[in-house]
C-alpha cells in the first residue's frame, strides 16, 4: 500500500480570514479588513503565549506571581504573563477600542493613538490551577464592535453575548488548538509549531445531539440544588437496559469544553448553595464558549435561561453554565423546569 503525500495545499487561519474578508469585498459589504487584523494579532498571542507555556517548567514560569486578582484568587505567573502578552498585542494591533481580561480589576480603553473599532474580553489564561501539574489550560476570547457612534466605553462590552461578532479559545495540550466562530459556524485549527501556522484541522465542527460523557465538578455536589441532584442522578443510575454517563472533569474550562465539542455531552458549572453565581464569568469564559456552543449546533443554558441573552450588569460578574449536546442540555432543563 502506498503511503499518502503531505498535502501542499495546505488551509491556514490566516488563509480562511483572508478568505472571509475577500468574499465580504466580492459581495460589496463595507468591510475593512478590521477584524482580518484583529484575529491575526489573536493568533499571534496563542502562539506566544503556548511557546511560554511549552517551556514553563524550564524558564521558572510556574507557580505564583504574588498578587492576587479582582476574584481574589491568586495569580500565576503564566495568568499575567498571558494577560501582559494579549493586552500588549492587542493594544498595538490598532484595532481594540476596550479590553476586558480577566486578571485586571477596570476594563482597558485605549488611547486615540491606537484605538480601533472592537472590544475584546478575553481569559488570558484558564485553568490556572492546572499549570504547574502540566495539564491542559487555555486561552478564551470574545469579541465586540463598538456601538454606532461610540468611542469605545465600558457599555460596548456590556452587551447580550449574541451581540458578539466572533468568539474563540487557544488550548494548550498536546498540541496548540485554535477554536473559532465568526459566526458561521465554527472550525478548529492546530498549531504546526514548525511552520508557525494554525492549520485547519477540524472544519465544521457539530456538537453530536447526544453524547455519554458529563463533566461537573462533583466535589461541589453538597452545596448543589435539587434539579442538579435529580439530572446527575439520571444519568448515572438510568433506566434498565441504558448505561450510565462517563464522567471526565478536567476543570479548565477551555480543555472540558474542547471534549464537549468534539465528543458531545454535558459540562456544567452550576450555581450552588455556596456559590449564588456560580464560578464562571459571564463576559471571559460564557459568553465565548455558549456563541462557540450554539454555533456548533449545541445549547448553552443557565439552567433557566439561553447564556447568550443575559444583559451583563459589570465585567467580571459569574453565571451558572449548563453546555453541550442539543438532547443532554434539553434533560437537564427539563430538571429545571419541573422544579419551577
Ligand atoms: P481560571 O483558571 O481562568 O480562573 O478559570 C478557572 C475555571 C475554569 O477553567 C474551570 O472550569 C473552573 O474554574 C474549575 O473550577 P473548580 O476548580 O472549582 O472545579
Ligand atoms: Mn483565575
Ligand atoms: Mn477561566
Ligand atoms: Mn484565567
Amino acid at each position: 500500500m502506498s503511503e499518502e503525500i503531505p498535502s501542499t495545499d495546505l488551509i491556514t487561519l490566516t488563509r480562511i480570514v483572508a478568505h472571509v474578508l475577500h468574499d465580504q469585498l466580492r459581495l460589496g459589504a463595507a468591510a475593512t479588513g478590521d477584524l482580518t487584523l484583529l484575529l491575526t494579532a489573536i493568533q499571534v498571542t496563542s502562539k506566544f503565549i503556548a511557546t511560554n507555556v511549552r517551556k514553563a517548567r524550564l524558564i521558572n514560569l510556574v507557580g505564583l506571581a504574588g498578587e492576587t486578582n479582582v476574584q481574589g484568587e491568586e495569580q500565576k505567573k503564566l495568568d499575567v504573563l498571558s494577560n501582559d502578552i494579549m493586552v500588549n498585542a492587542l493594544r498595538a494591533s490598532g484595532k481594540t477600542a476596550v479590553l476586558v481580561s480577566e486578571e485586571l480589576e477596570e476594563a482597558i480603553v485605549i488611547e486615540d493613538k491606537y484605538k480601533g473599532t472592537y472590544c475584546v474580553v478575553f481569559d488570558p489564561l484558564d485553568g490556572s490551577s492546572n499549570i504547574d501539574a502540566g495539564v491542559n489550560i487555555g486561552t478564551i476570547f470574545g469579541i465586540y464592535k463598538v456601538r454606532p457612534g461610540s468611542k469605545g466605553t465600558v457599555e460596548d462590552v456590556l452587551r447580550p453575548g449574541s451581540e458578539m461578532v466572533a468568539a474563540g479559545y487557544t488550548m494548550y495540550g498536546s498540541s496548540a488548538n485554535l477554536v473559532l466562530s465568526t459566526g458561521s459556524g465554527v472550525n478548529g485549527y492546530t498549531l504546526d509549531a514548525a511552520l508557525g501556522e494554525f492549520i485547519l484541522t477540524h472544519p465544521n465542527i457539530k456538537i453530536p445531539p447526544r453524547g455519554k460523557i458529563y463533566s461537573f465538578n462533583e466535589g461541589n455536589s453538597m452545596y448543589f440544588n435539587p434539579p442538579v441532584h435529580a439530572y446527575l442522578k439520571s444519568i448515572k443510575y438510568p433506566a434498565s437496559g441504558k448505561s450510565p454517563y462517563s464522567a471526565r472533569y478536567i476543570g479548565s474550562m477551555v480543555a472540558d469544553v474542547h471534549r464537549t465539542l468534539l465528543y458531545g455531552g454535558i459540562f456544567g458549572y452550576p450555581d450552588d448553595k455556596k456559590s449564588k453565581s456560580g464560578k464562571l464569568r459571564l463576559l471571559y469564559e460564557a459568553f465565548p464558549m455558549a456563541f462557540l456552543t450554539e454555533q456548533a449546533g449545541g445549547i448553552a443554558t443557565t439552567g433557566t435561561k439561553r447564556i447568550l441573552d443575559i444583559m451583563p450588569q459589570s465585567i467580571h460578574e459569574r453565571c451558572p453554565v449548563f453546555l453541550g449536546s442539543k438532547e443532554d442540555v434539553q434533560d437537564l432543563m427539563r430538571f429545571y423546569s419541573e422544579a419551577s
